[in-house]
């Protein structure tokens, strides 16, 4: 069976990545497009869609918007009972306490980054575990336009680098500039020696697809919340 895809950010650069990787994905049948001037809080889907939408299995929403967008995206998927896959950044506690009960309702997957390759840096930042007598800092750089600053992935790698190394850490230092898809760097700093992990996006492709892989498989997993250490383990 396919899965209608409704998606949430349709218009924004990311989305527009997402409707070029869906519009060739032979498993996906609909691409619903909302963006701050489509929105769906509102919008029950046909009862025959809906009858789909409560097997969990045959629709699922990916959202890459704004804090508000993601709210919407919420209201629309809890009201639909459909999966959502969200990416959006820049969320305060309430976005969180909004995921949180929604969560009690509908599977619901939040990252901050959703490529495999940060995955995997956060899989090698434990090696650092061990050091003693090191600084440690954060560096990320993204595009001029970006809204949040530091970015929900250098927020991420900051608790993780805190809980690894079990120090209260300098804030992350974050560089807005040009169209750099996204840079982390992570230096671990001694007297003798500097050891630097680093991901590069050299697209924003690697964010979509990791969003697209997570949607179908989110779609099999019961009613809570994820993140990406449910899915790659
Ligand atoms: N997790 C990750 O891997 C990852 C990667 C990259 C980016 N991000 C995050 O994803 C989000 C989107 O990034 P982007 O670069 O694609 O942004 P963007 O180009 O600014 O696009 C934002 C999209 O959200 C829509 N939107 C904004 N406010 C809305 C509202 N109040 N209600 C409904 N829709 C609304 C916009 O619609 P209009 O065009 O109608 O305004 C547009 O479609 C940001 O939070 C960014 O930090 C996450």
């Amino acid at each position: 069976m396919k899965t209608d895809l409704h998606l949430f950010g349709a218009t924004g650069k990311v989305g527009l990545e997402l409707i070029r990787l869906a519009e060739s994905n032979k498993d996906i049948k609909n691409i619903y497009k909302y963006s701050s001037k489509q929105n769906a809080e509102s919008l029950v889907l046909s009862k025959k869609n809906q009858n789909v939408a409560h097997t969990l299995a045959h629709n699922v929403a990916i959202d890459f918007s704004s804090p508000k967008g993601l709210d919407r995206a919420i209201d629309f998927c809890v009201k639909n009972k459909i999966a959502l896959v969200s990416g959006t950044t820049g969320l305060d506690k309430s976005n969180f306490e909004k995921m949180k009960m929604a969560s009690k309702k509908i599977a619901l997957f939040w990252s901050p980054n959703m490529s495999v390759g940060v995955a995997t840096l956060r899989k090698a930042m434990k090696s650092l575990a061990h050091l003693q007598n090191y600084d440690f800092q954060i560096e990320e750089i993204h595009h001029r336009r970006k809204k949040d600053s530091p970015s929900g992935t250098a927020k991420l790698l900051q608790t993780d680098l805190e809980n690894i190394t079990g120090l209260d850490l300098p804030a992350p230092v974050s560089i807005r500039g040009g169209g750099v898809f996204g840079v982390h760097k992570i230096f671990a700093m001694s007297e003798d020696d500097v050891i630097t992990f680093e991901h590069q996006a050299l697209n924003r492709a690697v964010f979509a697809r990791g969003a697209m892989e997570a949607a179908f498989w989110l779609t099999r997993q019961k009613v809570g919340m994820y993140s990406m250490d449910d899915w790659i383990k």
